[in-house]
């Protein structure tokens, strides 16, 4: 199985995203470390133990991230994730306590003392994975793959044309973009395609096994915000899943090769991600930007790995 370590912010769909990963026989998690993001790092780290008490996964070492963004003062999304991160989902009390590591030494020892790279999930801001870029040169060469939602070819949902964890933290985002290791970048406009309509979550709800009925009682919370928003979409957007999918089936997936930079200085761009699509600069990709899924596909890979509980 694939090596990996998981760097979010749960969150709902960082919570479907661990979910499809848990329990999937071709990828070994080493460690899942938080960010601050949709909820204060606080909230993420009790919720990432949490989910591991429920998917059942305690073995699993988890570390807490930085507390805020590298410059900028943290901004949460509780109106999509709610109070505690996780909509009106209560999970299990943890059964083991955080590692006694903050996020980056973590990652950093597992590089270090893994027989083979290791592929970086990333599904919050980039505060952990710049930190450790900065601290830790010397183990870029151990990461086989950093693997990231965020950003979009056009347009935002923090604003209209950041999305939601690069503008949280823009500068971390453009290090981590800008570091000459791999990347493969699903963003909104993709995630905006793998989106489960009401009937699918009934299907979810259908699985017998806790896990499965916690994302379904997860999408009665989520489900809404996408159904109500002005921009109508039909279902509920698996952003986060995303990069799991990827890694699972990346046949589900149309690519590119692209150069993507984020904005860092602009007024109203603040956040964006600048995709150099038509190539007009010359400059080397540096980025595998994810372009279309088979939202079909992507469903039942769902629902298989749900369904493993
Ligand atoms: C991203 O922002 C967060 O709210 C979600 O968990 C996802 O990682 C979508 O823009
Ligand atoms: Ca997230």
């Amino acid at each position: 199985p694939r090596p990996i370590i998981i760097d979010c912010d749960p969150g709902l769909d960082d919570a479907i995203a661990l979910a499809m990963a848990l329990r999937a026989p071709q990828l070994d998690i080493k460690a899942i470390t938080t960010s601050a993001g949709n909820q204060t790092p606080e909230k993420t780290l009790h919720n990432a133990l949490g989910l591991l008490a429920l998917m059942q996964r305690e073995d699993i070492p988890v570390a807490a991230g930085a507390a805020k963004p590298l410059l900028r003062e943290l901004v949460i999304a509780e109106h999509v994730h709610g109070s505690t991160g996780m909509g009106n989902t209560h999970l299990p009390t943890p059964g083991i306590k955080p590692a006694p590591h903050t996020a980056v030494e973590l990652i950093a020892s597992l590089l270090r003392t893994s027989p083979e790279p290791i592929t970086l999930v990333v599904t919050g801001p980039m505060t952990n994975i710049a930190l450790l870029l900065a601290q830790y040169p010397d183990l870029k060469p151990r990461i086989e793959r950093i693997v990231f939602m965020g950003g979009a070819l056009h347009g935002g949902n923090a604003t209209p044309v950041a999305e939601f964890n690069i503008y949280v933290d823009p500068e971390a985002a453009e290090m981590v973009l800008q570091s000459g290791v791999p990347l493969t970048m699903a963003g909104l406009n993709v995630t905006h395609q793998a989106f489960v309509l009401p009937q699918e979550a009934e299907r979810i709800r259908a699985i017998a096994n806790p896990v499965a009925q916690a994302v379904a009682e997860m999408l009665d919370f989520y489900l809404p915000i996408y159904l109500n928003h002005p921009r109508g979409l039909p279902g509920a957007a698996m952003h986060d899943p995303c990069t799991i999918a990827w890694l699972l089936a990346p046949e589900l997936f149309d690519s590119r090769d692209r150069w993507v930079g984020v904005e860092t200085k602009g007024e109203y761009t603040l956040g964006q991600t600048v995709v150099d699509d038509l190539q007009q600069t010359g400059k080397t990709p540096n980025v595998q930007v994810l372009t279309n899924i088979d939202r079909a596909g992507f469903i039942d890979l769902l629902l298989d790995c749900l369904t493993r509980y």
